[in-house]
């Protein structure tokens, strides 16, 4: 008798700061404000009170799970104060979820902080690692029948924001946009810096210990893939250099992890000089990026061969685009390219569409990557033809 297969996760992500509304207390409040070009999130889908009504969505289209965040900002509004109420606020979703059939996967901490742990010395301050750990100990007690937790969404990009929230408290404007949202005149994102990089990974490797000790939970950390290629076999050094500071060194430190969360979107290339910003084409995505459904096919076999094996859950992969017609064939063609992948040995364990619903992409409303479109007015839900879609291929099991 062959042992039971566990269940394959079908679901979508989300992420608290882009779907929650009036997040005020933390950093990112700020920054949509001080940042040039950003407009501000505001109610944003207002998924703080309609969470029932947005996960009872992905249910009753055919889905089994569901990852979204808990905000560190509301359930430590002050240094070393943690909300009761809001820790069941979050309890709440969690129960929710497992009532409506879904898998909740819990995401710690996606991009956004207290405004006091910024103000305090941030990520990059004395106090970050204790910090953060207090925080996480404290969401620990929530976690009952939880299986899957995120500690840290995307290092690799969030230490790009650590930047900007340096220049931003140094009262500067810091030469950047969002990391998903590329500029006209071609502007790439810097390089994490070592140090950076080196906080985030303590502040994983902390937290890890801390939920396996207190929680059942697999844990893990999501990483943006981002398929760098070179532009001509010449580059392949610089190619080498810029894909260890900017991905692999974030997947060598999940070696140890019960599993690994694959975020893919696009590809990108890299001459002498590093990352080459991606031209204006008609084919290009709503944040700039290229039309590229082979790179979550990519992402997982480099994931799977960097982390030498750690299971694969995809937590993030979809398109912005307007045309739900075009995120049915994106999709349907990255999740060829991942299941070749699953086929020739990669162990995926599930995948998370990103995103459930339209909402804030960090600074901008433009790029809509949902599911489900959402009304910003009367906060009305209308599931798109691609929540249907990618529920059919749940129940198929494969694309
Ligand atoms: C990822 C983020 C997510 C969203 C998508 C489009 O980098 O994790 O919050 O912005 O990109």
């Amino acid at each position: 008798m062959t042992a039971p297969q566990p269940t394959f996760l079908w679901g979508a992500s989300t992420a608290p700061h882009q779907i929650e509304g009036n997040n005020v207390n933390s950093d990112w409040w700020l920054y949509e404000q001080r940042m040039p070009h950003f407009t501000t999130s505001g109610d944003a889908v207002d998924s703080y009170h309609r969470y029932e009504e947005d996960m009872r969505l992905l249910a009753d289209a055919g889905l089994n799970a569901y990852r979204f965040g808990i905000e560190w900002a509301r359930v430590e509004p002050l240094p070393g104060v943690f909300s009761v109420a809001e820790l069941a606020h979050y309890r709440r979703m969690i129960d929710t979820a497992l009532r409506l059939g879904l898998t909740p996967v819990v995401t710690l901490h996606h991009f956004s902080s207290p405004r006091w742990f910024i103000e305090e010395g941030g990520w990059l301050g004395e106090t970050a690692i204790e910090r953060f750990t207090a925080y996480v100990t404290r969401v620990c007690d929530i976690l009952d029948g939880v299986e899957w937790v995120c500690t840290i969404n995307e290092p690799n990009m969030f230490a790009f924001m650590i930047y900007m929230a340096g220049a931003i408290n140094a009262d500067a404007v810091p030469e950047m946009d969002t990391p998903t949202v590329q500029r006209e005149d071609g502007f790439v994102l810097p390089r994490p810096t070592a140090e950076a990089t080196a906080r985030l990974i303590e502040a994983h490797h902390t937290a890890r210990a801390v939920v396996r000790e207190r929680t059942g939970a697999a844990v893990g950390w999501t990483v943006a893939n981002l398929a760098l290629y070179a532009t001509d076999p010449t580059h392949e050094s610089a190619l080498l250099e810029e894909r260890h500071a900017r991905e692999d060194i974030f997947l060598e430190a999940a070696r140890g992890d019960d599993f690994i969360g694959v975020q893919a979107y696009t590809t990108q290339a890299v001459d002498e000089n590093g990352p080459v910003p991606h031209p204006p084409h008609p084919d290009n995505t709503l944040v700039g990026t290229a039309y590229r459904p082979d790179a979550l096919g990519i992402a997982a076999r480099h994931t799977w061969e960097l982390t030498q094996g750690v299971p694969i859950l995809v937590t993030e992969n979809g398109i912005a685009t307007d045309d739900d017609t075009r995120r049915i064939a994106y999709t349907s063609e990255a999740l060829t390219h991942l299941f070749a992948a699953a086929d020739d040995g990669v162990d995926v364990r599930g995948y998370l569409h990103w995103s459930a619903l339209d909402n804030f992409e960090w600074g901008h409303w433009e790029p809509t990557f949902g599911l489900i479109a959402v009304d910003r007015t009367t906060f009305t839900r209308t599931p798109k033809p691609s929540l249907a879609w990618l529920a059919d291929v749940a129940r198929r099991g494969r694309p």
